[in-house]
Order: structure tokens, then C-alpha cells, then sequence
């Protein structure tokens, strides 16, 4: 798979380092393939992205409960979910160039065909098709890789594995927390956390890493009632969010529906939700699958522990099917920027790069500058105001280079706030508040400002 081709995503890669969003992680000791840190923006920005999932999926439903697990869990759990002896992607080398490359990715990319899974087949295949890298038709046998992240533990005997999902933890607790929380059906158990997968290829930016985090739920339900219109109510939350929480443009996004062929003997239904990317197309953002009872009756069995439900209504032990919508966090990070982020003649000589993010996501809601750095009596307003806002607001006080330079910095930013304290401010009590998207500015009372920015805010 060719990294990064398009020039949008070589603008975000290289905006993000700029600009402290992202960085490619441990450069100074030549850096990791697929390893990226999150900057001091970047990581307030993926912070209030999981926020606002946390608030649609957990905070705002009564019958969803939160978790958060450990990366290390017993191995036995992961034999249970199929992850240690089925997790593999098929791999293949290029003789010629010794380049590894995915088998079944190499097919689809040249042919179109979803071999996944399917060694005889991509075998097949593969001889006519040339290596991206040097053009050679010279491939070894495809062979499956194990995905799994295997370590060791003090005290314990045998590898340990990182998890591979986040949503083994939520089966391992599922007991618990309807022991703890006495749920009715439907109800969910929600995660947000790491999850490790050593990807043959990684690239596309963060698009595909081998550290990435997920936010998952497992909604369990009545496995004797409709379950269609629960999966489609939970689908559209998952298009709500991506559209209404974190901006993206809904002409982009389509649903995909696996071919029943596709399907695990135990799934009815999986739907991706998916990005047209500058790079290859459409690309899964997030799935909803609908899983039956397959986990609950695996758990049960490899644990020897009765993972059922009982319902005092009808006295019955129940185990229930699961529908899960999973989605990786990192991905949701990317069509956010790419989504946003908006190159803009400004006069005939100047463009501006400003980032349009919803304003209750943007890592610094409001800039507060005073107009020169050196009158100690604008500084001293400005920061009054600075302090006064910060409890409320994600706030930066900036008095570097002149306001031109600041607004800038801030619409590159995605601030969609910039307050100016100018002499003017000293007479009347007055600031200039200047908008992102309109460039407008206004004078609003520096008493109202709070009151007026709630109001912004709300909209
Ligand atoms: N529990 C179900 C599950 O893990 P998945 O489709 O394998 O399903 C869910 O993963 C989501 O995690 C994907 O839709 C994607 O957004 C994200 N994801 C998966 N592998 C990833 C990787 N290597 N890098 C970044 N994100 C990834």
C-alpha cells in the first residue's frame, strides 16, 4: 500500500507537525514505522473527540455503563475471542525487492476482489500481479501472520498478549457489572483505551498503526426480540457523531455492508461507515456488527463461569446477543482534520490555512492577545481576562509577533475565538472579539464576554 500519495494528506502530515498535532514518535533516535505522538494540541483535540463520544454514548444513555480495562488480560480470554489462533493477516514477499506486503490488500488494490482470509485464492492471484515497490511478478508463498502482541509477565507462566480490541475487557467484566449495576436488556458496556495489532504494513499517516485506541461498545439485547431497529437506531448515532459531534462532511461517508458470504457463522449483519480519503478511496472509519452470542457463549465456556442474564420478569436465564459499534479514535482524529482543514484567499496576495472545526472541538476555544506586548497596562487586561475565561473555556494568551500574525496562528489552529485588548479597551471597557470563519469583528463589553461566548458556544 503506497504511504502517504495525495497532497491534502501531505499538507495534514506536514501541518500537524508545524503545528503540534502530531509527530512522527522517537525521531531523534530515527523514528518507528506506524509510531506517531500526539502533540499539545493534538492530544487536547483527541481528547475532546473521545469527550463528545463519551457524552453520545455513555454520559447521555441510561443504559450504557462505562469501563476501563487493563491492556494485559489472561491469555485465556484471547483463545476464548479466537484472537490467538485465528488474528492473522495473510502476508507476502517480494523476492526481488524483499519488500513485505499485504496479500490480500495487493489483490483488491490491483483487482478490485476481496480475497481476505482466503490463502488458496490470493495464491492464486498473485502471480499476475507486480509489486508496487519494484514492478517484479517474483512473490513467495502467501502465508498467515498472527496479529497478536505477545510478552511476558513476572509470575505468570506462558505469554501474555496486548490486547488486540478493547472489547475483551467488557466481556471479562460483563458479569460484574450486571452483578453491580442490575441493567435491563438492552443495555451497553462502554471502553475507550489502547489496542496493539502488529500490522504486516502500517501507513497512510495514522490511519493504520500498530498502537492505535479504540472506543467500543457492546450493547447486549434480547436475543428473542427485533433486533433490527436497535442496530439501526445505533448506526445512525454512529453517522450523528461522526456528522453532528465532529463536523464531517455527510457526502463523504457512506455505509458499507459486508456480503453475507463475508459474514462469521455467528454475525447477522456487519455495517462499516467509511471516509472517502484523499489516499485509495473509501476507508473504514468505524463498524457495527451484530455478533449473536457468540462472545457471551465462548466467555462462558473457556472461563467456566455462566455469563447469563436473568429476568426477574419472565424468570428466565437469557444469554444475550451483542451488537458492537467499535471505532478507532485515530481514524476519527484524521477526517477531522481532513475534514476541516481549508486553504483560503484572504486579499490577492495572501491565503490563509484555517482549520473549521466545531467550536466546542477546537483545542483552543479562545485567544487572548494584548495589542502590544510591551504597555504593561494592555498586558495587564489581557491576562486579567485570560485568567477570568480559563476555568470555563480552553484559553491561550499569546503576545508574540503583531495581531495579524496572531489571528494566523490561531485560525491554523482552529480557534474560532480571538479577543484583542487594544487602548481603546482602556477608555471604554471594551475588547475586540474576532471570528475565525467570518473574519468579522465586534466590540463586546469585557464584563459580557463569559455570557457571550456560552451563547456562541451553544449554537
Ligand atoms: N471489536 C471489533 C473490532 O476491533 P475492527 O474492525 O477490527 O473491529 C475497529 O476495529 C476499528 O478500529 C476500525 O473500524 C478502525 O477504525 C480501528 N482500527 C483497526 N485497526 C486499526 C489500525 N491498525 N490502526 C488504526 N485504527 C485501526
Amino acid at each position: 500500500m503506497p504511504e502517504v500519495t495525495n497532497d491534502l494528506m501531505e499538507k495534514i502530515v506536514s501541518f500537524c507537525k508545524r503545528r503540534g498535532f502530531v509527530f512522527p514518535a522517537g525521531e531523534i533516535y530515527g523514528g518507528l514505522s506506524g509510531a506517531y505522538s500526539y502533540g499539545p494540541y493534538g492530544v487536547t483535540l483527541k481528547n475532546k473527540i473521545k469527550q463528545k463520544w463519551w457524552d453520545r454514548f455513555v454520559s447521555r444513555r441510561d443504559e450504557v455503563y462505562g469501563l476501563d480495562g487493563p491492556i494485559i488480560l489472561p491469555s485465556r480470554l484471547w483463545e476464548a475471542s479466537g484472537h490467538i489462533g485465528g488474528f492473522n493477516d495473510a502476508m507476502v514477499d517480494c523476492k526481488k525487492c524483499r519488500k513485505r506486503w499485504r496479500a490480500d490488500h495487493l489483490v483488491e488494490e490491483a483487482t478490485g476482489q476481496d480475497l481476505e482470509g482466503d490463502l488458496e485464492a490470493l495464491n492464486k492471484a498473485l502471480p499476475e500481479i507486480p509489486c508496487p515497490s519494484c514492478g517484479a511478478k517474483n512473490w513467495s508463498e502467501a502465508r498467515f501472520f498472527n496479529m497478536m502482541f505477545k510478552t511476558e509477565m513476572n509470575g505468570v507462566e506462558g505469554a501474555v498478549y496486548l490486547r488486540p480490541e478493547t472489547a475483551g475487557a467488557i466481556f471479562a467484566e460483563f458479569k460484574n457489572v450486571v452483578d453491580v449495576m442490575r441493567p435491563k436488556l438492552p443495555f451497553g458496556i462502554a471502553q475507550i483505551g489502547k489496542a496493539f495489532r502488529n500490522e504486516i504494513i502500517v501507513g497512510n499517516f495514522i490511519f493504520r498503526t500498530r498502537e492505535f485506541e479504540q472506543m467500543e461498545l457492546e450493547y447486549f439485547i434480547d436475543s428473542e426480540k427485533d433486533w433490527q431497529p436497535i442496530f439501526d437506531a445505533l448506526l445512525e448515532e454512529q453517522e450523528h457523531f461522526f456528522i453532528d459531534d465532529l463536523g464531517i462532511d455527510s457526502k463523504k461517508m457512506r455505509r458499507y455492508e459486508h456480503p453475507k458470504e463475508k459474514l462469521s457463522h455467528y454475525s447477522r449483519k456487519t455495517i462499516d461507515l467509511e471516509y472517502d480519503m484523499p489516499f485509495g478511496g473509501f476507508k473504514e472509519l468505524c463498524g457495527l456488527a451484530h455478533r449473536g452470542d457468540f462472545d457471551l457463549k465462548q466467555h462462558s465456556e473457556f472461563s467456566n463461569q455462566k455469563l447469563e442474564y436473568f429476568e426477574a420478569t419472565t424468570n428466565r436465564h437469557v444469554t444475550p446477543h451483542v451488537l458492537e459499534p467499535s471505532f478507532g479514535l485515530d481514524r476519527c482524529f484524521l477526517v477531522t482534520l481532513l475534514s476541516a482543514y481549508q486553504e483560503e484567499n484572504v486579499s490577492e496576495t495572501e491565503t490563509r490555512v484555517v482549520l473549521k472545526l466545531p467550536a466546542d472541538l477546537a483545542p483552543v476555544t479562545i485567544a487572548i492577545f494584548p495589542l502590544l506586548k510591551n504597555k504593561p497596562e494592555l498586558v495587564g487586561v489581557a491576562r486579567e481576562i485570560y485568567e477570568n475565561l480559563r476555568s470555563k473555556f480552553s484559553c491561550e494568551f499569546d503576545d508574540n509577533g503583531n495581531v495579524g500574525k496572531r489571528y494566523r496562528r490561531q485560525d491554523e489552529i482552529g480557534t474560532p475565538f480571538c479577543v484583542t485588548v487594544d487602548f481603546d479597551s482602556l477608555e471604554d471597557e471594551t475588547v475586540t472579539v474576532r471570528d475565525r470563519d467570518t473574519m468579522v469583528q465586534e466590540r463586546i463589553k469585557i464584563s459580557e464576554l463569559e455570557k457571550y461566548f456560552l451563547g456562541r458556544l451553544k449554537k
